[in-house]
């Protein structure tokens, strides 16, 4: 591990600092972080080693001979680059996206690695929650039962929700 980090010194002359993982889903959006000390520097953003994301020029976005996967889907934060933040935001995320991204700080010749796992699109958090509930329902299963007995669970139902809605 640590002849690979020299011998990668040696051939490119760049710093690697820490590699972090970020999790997202297809089609959702994802926050790529990349924070440093240095102010005013040029940031150069790259997938898979090459493909230009965008870079980030004297506080200007540069989109030329941006790689075609991230047209129209990636943002920079303009008010962030005074704190050193030069996290991008990489929206309508699809498989294409995945591997790592580097985030090269042109000042201090540091490159941040971000690898970007994505997963399958999810589900509506309403939906799973009513279709994990209802099999564990007591009454759900036997129709005639639950309708033997309405007075009983409508009360319980109606006390939990009252509960529920106390508790928000
Ligand atoms: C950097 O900027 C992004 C986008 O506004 C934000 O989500 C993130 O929290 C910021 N990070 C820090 C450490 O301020
Ligand atoms: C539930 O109701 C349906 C239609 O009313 C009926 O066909 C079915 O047999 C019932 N199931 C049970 C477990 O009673």
């Amino acid at each position: 591990m640590l002849a690979r980090f020299l011998v990668h010194l040696l051939l490119t002359g760049k710093v690697f600092m820490q590699v972090s993982t970020e999790i997202s889903a297809v089609g959702e959006s994802v926050i790529l972080p990349c924070l440093q000390q240095d102010l005013d520097t040029n940031v150069f953003w790259r997938h898979k080693g090459s493909a230009k994301v965008i870079n980030i020029m004297k506080g200007k976005e540069v989109t030329e001979g941006q790689s075609e996967i991230f047209k129209d889907r990636i943002q920079t934060f303009p008010s962030e680059y005074s704190k050193g933040n030069y996290s991008i935001k990489l929206s309508d995320v699809e498989y294409a996206h995945e591997g790592t991204y580097s985030c090269f700080i042109v000042e201090s010749n540091t490159e941040k690695k971000i690898d970007l796992v994505v997963n399958e699109k999810t589900v509506r958090p309403t939906k799973t929650a009513t279709m994990e509930k209802s099999p564990q329902a007591p009454f759900s299963e036997e129709n005639s039962s639950a309708e033997g007995q309405p007075p009983k669970v409508l009360m319980l139902q109606i006390t939990v929700l009252g509960l529920a809605l106390l508790l928000m």
